[in-house]
């Protein structure tokens, strides 16, 4: 978000420098925006105006991040597609009158795909509001996600328009699914994201609440698909060109394969 003066530091992120130059500040006042927890600290008051407006924030194309993330969905990141045949909502962010009102004039909420059982925070709202339909996998259809508009079920891609593909990924939980919007724009949730220090696609085995070695396949199934962009719900997005995403997605799996390997 703000990479210029905030940092990931042990037990959450930090201010690392003052923000100075204009683009800087105005970098920290979105952060500030974006925080789930309101943990960011200011000496002055700022105007957040703008700052609230700026939220969904293009990222490529017709593709944007909502920023506003909420706790409920442990601060992960949701996406906006606007697309003529209706827009979809990527998981989901606090119901915020200012989001609300943004997403209002970017053409509203058809469609709520939800990654996982975990970063669903408020979709039962963002459902009433805009009379959108939710889809989730059925594995991870559980409380408030029963009375979801639509499940889906296995671990084949499910064809939801022409430009939007469903593709099952079980392990980080049961129900976990991406999103393949136009055969560029990978939405992952938790299952897979960039490591910016690290330089290289990472899926978290500290994090897997369901199963490893299906986290490993689903992965490599992954590798059947043409994608330039990986969005997720944790961790940082990246874009690459689709030859170096797959080597990159190839690494990732070889070394999800190792500990197996070593330990058959
Ligand atoms: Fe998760």
């Amino acid at each position: 978000m703000a990479p210029d003066s905030f940092a990931e530091g042990r037990g959450g992120s930090r201010v690392h420098r003052q923000p100075d130059s204009a683009g800087q500040v105005e970098r920290a006042r979105m952060a500030l925006v974006a925080c789930p927890v309101a943990a960011i600290g200011t000496e002055a008051r700022h105007d957040l105006q703008d700052a609230r407006r700026a939220f969904p924030e293009p990222i490529e194309e017709d593709v944007y991040f909502c920023g506003w993330a909420s706790p409920r969905s442990y601060g992960a990141a949701s996406y906006l597609i606007r697309r003529p045949a209706g827009n979809v909502l990527v998981d989901s962010p606090r119901f915020a009158r200012p989001l609300v009102e943004r997403l209002e004039a970017l053409g509203g909420v058809s469609l709520m795909v939800l990654s996982h059982i975990d970063d669903v925070a408020d979709h039962e709202a963002f459902a009433a509001h805009f009379g959108c339909a939710r889809i989730i996998h059925r594995a991870d259809a559980q409380g408030t996600l029963a009375g979801a508009e639509r499940l889906i079920d296995g671990n084949a891609p499910v064809s939801l328009a022409d430009d939007l593909t469903l593709i099952p990924v079980p392990g980080h939980t049961a129900g976990s699914v991406c999103l393949l919007y136009r055969n560029h724009f990978l939405f992952t949730g938790d299952h897979l994201a960039w490591d910016t220090d690290r330089r290289r696609l990472e899926a978290w085995r500290d994090y897997c609440w369901f199963d490893w070695t299906a986290q490993t396949a689903s992965m490599r199934r992954l590798l059947d698909q043409h994608f330039e962009w990986v969005l997720p719900g944790h961790g940082d997005a990246v874009s690459l060109p689709a030859a170096t995403m797959r080597a990159a997605l190839g690494d990732c799996v070889r070394r999800m394969e190792e500990p197996a390997r070593r330990a058959g």
